[in-house]
């Protein structure tokens, strides 16, 4: 897809917010830090539509970033972090999952692990109950630029094995900082929305 306009749209607290156009929507999960944000400022290429920060748990609200007339990414806050309060996190849960479930527009939720380490726990049951749950998934293992290429496939079956993921299913190798994986990437969201 050639990216003529990218936007932010809304920091969404609930789902009165939400857009009302329909338009395909596409998540992004993961834990805080994982690059969420940096993923979809690649996708777009923008350096910092969607703010990045070396401080985990920033993004706290549902963020709606707009691509042409085309789709929405909708950027949820990362799980995992420890700092954020257990009553946090269980609100957090709920809205989340609430739109994970709910949400008629979502076509594909991209979750993203660190390439680097294998799937925490926190990684499994999100992985575990998107698949449960029927929501579509695309697994998504980034920051490979911190790891030497001749290790990348061994690391790719780390993820793989310890999330439990499906024959013939497959994490896509991605770095942001190297637009790694970007084409290839695209052209699944496409095929997920339908363009
Ligand atoms: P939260 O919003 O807190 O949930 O984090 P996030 O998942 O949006 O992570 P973000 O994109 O803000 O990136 C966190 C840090 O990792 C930043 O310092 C990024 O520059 C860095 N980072 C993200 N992706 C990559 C990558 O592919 N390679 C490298 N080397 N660094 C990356
Ligand atoms: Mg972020």
């Amino acid at each position: 897809m050639k990216v003529n306009q990218a936007e932010f749209i809304i920091s969404a607290v609930g789902p009165s917010q939400y857009p009302e156009d329909a338009l395909p929507e596409i998540a992004l999960a993961g834990r805080s830090n994982v690059g969420k944000s940096s993923l979809i400022n690649c996708l777009i290429s923008r350096k910092n539509l969607a703010r990045t920060s070396s401080q985990p748990g920033k993004t706290q609200t549902l963020n709606y970033y707009k691509v042409n007339q085309d789709l929405y990414f909708v950027d949820l806050p990362g799980y995992g972090y420890a700092k954020v309060s257990k009553t946090k996190r269980e609100e957090w849960g709920k809205f989340i999952e609430g739109y994970l479930l709910n949400r008629e527009p979502l076509m594909l939720v991209m979750q993203l692990v660190d390439l680097r380490h294998p799937p925490t726990k926190d990684d499994i049951a999100m992985y575990e109950w998107l698949l449960h749950m029927g929501v579509p998934v695309q697994v998504v293992a980034t920051k490979a630029d911190k790891i030497p290429k001749t290790q990348w496939p061994k690391h790719l079956k780390v993820v793989r094995e310890t999330l439990g993921m499906p024959k013939g299913v497959q994490p896509l190798l991605f770095s942001s900082e190297l637009k790694l994986g970007k084409d290839e990437l695209w052209s699944i969201l496409e095929q997920a929305i339908g363009y």
